[in-house]
């Protein structure tokens, strides 16, 4: 097994890390399975202001959850022999948390409060079904590759690959 040196506050640490992440891509998949389904039912014009209404309360717990996913992960990257593998073939689980993690940080702090959240209100108000398939069709990846990561994690923390 790799990570065979903890120190003390790694178990605290990993929990919290593990909390993170559950919040993080539990509400991802609920958007995705759920909400955005739903909408469906609501006329054309609604469906886009009332997916930002339910993403805008969504998404201040995502940001939240997300800056503490990078922090317990980084403290406990900085203090386990990890850092090694970063960018090595038995390293891939490592680069793809820190990948993931990076691109939602430009996601959520970056391009929707820029203009992503405008773009998606025009787009919406022209064609309210088609935009909300093509948020359906981004979470759909979006979640599929969120699983690959938890469970790239889980098996390479085990030393598996
Ligand atoms: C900056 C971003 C991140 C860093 C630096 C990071 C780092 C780490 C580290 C060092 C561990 C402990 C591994 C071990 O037990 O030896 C860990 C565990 C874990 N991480 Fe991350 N992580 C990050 C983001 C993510 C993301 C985005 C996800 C999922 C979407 C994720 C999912 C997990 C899971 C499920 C575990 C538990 C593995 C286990 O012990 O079974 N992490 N992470």
């Amino acid at each position: 097994m790799i990570t065979m040196a903890r120190f003390p506050m790694f178990p605290a640490l990993l929990a919290l890390h593990v909390l993170s992440v559950v919040a993080w891509v539990g509400g991802m998949g609920f958007v995705t399975t759920v909400v955005l389904p739903a909408l469906a039912r609501l006329p054309a014009a609604e469906r886009i202001p009332a997916f930002l209404e339910i993403e805008r309360r969504f998404g201040l717990q995502a940001r939240i959850w997300v800056l503490v996913a990078g922090a317990t992960g980084g403290a406990m990257l900085a203090r386990l022999p990890l850092l090694a593998l970063v960018g090595t073939s038995h390293g891939l689980w490592v680069d793809g948390m820190i990948a993931f993690w990076a691109f939602f940080m430009l996601l959520l702090f970056v391009l929707e409060p820029l203009f992503l959240h405008r773009r998606l209100r025009e787009r919406g108000a022209r064609d309210g079904e088609a935009t909300r398939r093509l948020l359906l069709r981004g979470h759909i990846v979006l979640l599929a590759i969120a699983i690959l990561v938890v469970v790239g994690a889980v098996l390479g923390a085990q030393g598996v690959g």
